[in-house]
């Protein structure tokens, strides 16, 4: 089955399954049409500026009233919630690890989180957490929606279908997607075996960023992004809701399927994009911007500039710069960086960091090129060169990243990590020409 998308960021979308089902002209109609509930989802306060206000109509068989019950606990004790502080007693460090085993055992979506670092509070609403997910499992009967926050979902292995109320999105590696906060969902795998990324943001919502004198085009273009049209089932079997809070699990069980919306309009909805998509823009001369010019999306703070979570790429690309060490240069931040591979080769490290890797260099610790990758990009003769066959990423925030106690303690962190520097060796020696030897 073909799912189909409406393309465009942030628009006012609409979208019916039945002829007549959307009401036209007005939200509340005294009657609606097929005897649907028509249902408020507000992603920002009612009284939000107009560019970040929020919500959508929903036009559905029940109302979500309808769709849960008495709540009881449940437990998903990787699936970790800031603050989260102390919950290990690995010393400070730079981090890397090698992919995040696939479970033996039978394993959903959700079962199948594990969350690698934490952020900020997600009683403030500021923050995110970074965590990788591997399943082998279709969600059946199962359902789920985050109060905590909206979850940007970045796949590297195997395809799957997010089966949303609002419509569903097919997402394979190289697409990425993002499911707003409160949005009901299930996921289905189509491949055996899935495993990705997840960044669950507390704060305000992701964003386009502003793309200053580049001008109105390049980066992520607006019509790149799509959001799936209605779909909806009616299925009178019992089903279970499963709702993150406040970082605990509760489940409630209901006799139908919560997928029922037949038709909605408004700008609070999921979406996903194509990071191939992506233009990149860059030095056409010498030196290189610093990598917020790779920025998809942005989820802002309260201070202009400093975002909650940057979500950058390092997609394939052309280097031309004459004079220039290409790769990332040596660096100290204050913003901490959770960075994934998609698939192929980052071009700071020459061996190491594998697709469905994870490194973490967080506040002011320092990082950049390995001692290989600086000798070659010291020496190389600096011809156009085309960056293919990669895909790396970075979860960034202005805060720091708590390592949960599963990424401290799993089988596949790199011990040896910071032997990858150990090499670089003193190039100075008094004269302007250092010693190259
Ligand atoms: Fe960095």
């Amino acid at each position: 089955m073909a799912f189909s998308y409406m393309p465009g960021f942030g628009n006012d979308f609409e979208t019916e399954t039945l002829l007549g089902s959307l009401p036209q002209g007005r939200n509340s109609p005294q009657r609606p049409a097929y005897g649907l509930y028509a249902e408020q989802l507000s992603g920002s306060p009612f009284t939000a500026p107009r560019g970040t206000n929020e919500r959508s109509w929903l036009y559905r068989i029940r109302p979500s009233v309808k769709h849960t019950g008495r709540f009881k606990a449940a437990s998903y004790p990787l699936w970790k919630t800031a603050p989260n502080v102390g919950d290990h007693e690995l010393a400070l460090g730079q981090y890397r690890w090698n992919p995040v085993p696939m479970p033996k055992e039978p394993t959903d979506f959700i079962a199948g989180m594990r969350s690698i670092t934490t952020a900020g509070d997600v009683l403030g609403q500021s923050g995110m957490a970074a965590h990788v997910y591997v399943a082998n499992r279709s969600m059946v009967d199962d359902h789920f929606f985050n109060a905590d926050g909206e979850l940007l979902i970045v796949p590297q292995v195997g395809a799957l279908r997010f089966v949303t109320e609002m419509g569903v999105i097919e997402l394979r590696p190289g697409e990425i997607a993002v499911l707003p906060r409160g949005l009901v969902f299930k996921v289905e795998l189509v491949d055996a075996e899935v495993r990705g990324y997840v960044c669950e943001n507390y704060g305000a919502k992701l964003t386009m960023p502003d793309r200053g004198p580049i001008g109105a085009n390049c980066l992520a273009n607006p019509r790149d992004f799509k959001t799936p049209c209605a779909w909806f089932e009616e299925k009178e079997t019992p089903c279970r809701l499963t709702v993150k809070w406040c970082g605990n699990f509760h489940v409630t069980e209901i006799g139908h399927s919560p997928l029922d919306v037949v038709a909605w309009h408004g700008n609070y909805a999921p979406y996903k994009y194509d990071l191939a998509t992506f233009s990149p823009v860059g030095a056409i001369l010498f030196d290189h911007p610093d990598p917020s010019i790779f920025t998809v999306l942005t989820a802002p703070s309260g201070e202009e500039g400093t975002a909650n979570i940057d979500f950058v790429i390092f997609p394939p690309r052309w280097l031309v710069a004459e004079d220039t060490f290409r790769p990332p240069w040596y660096h100290r931040n204050i913003m901490s960086e959770f960075m994934g591979l998609i698939h192929g080769q980052y071009d700071a490290k020459e061996e190491g960091f594998v697709p469905g890797g994870i490194s973490l260099h967080n506040l002011m610790l320092a990082h950049g090129p390995d001692a290989p990758g600086f000798e070659k990009a010291s020496r190389v003769e600096l011809k156009p060169v085309k960056l293919d066959n990669t895909m790396a990423f970075m979860f960034e925030t202005r805060f720091p990243q708590m390592l949960t106690r599963y990424g401290a303690e799993l089988e596949t962190r790199q011990d040896n990590y910071i032997d990858c520097w150990s090499d670089l060796k003193k190039r100075f020696n008094g004269t302007p020409e250092g010693d190259w030897s």
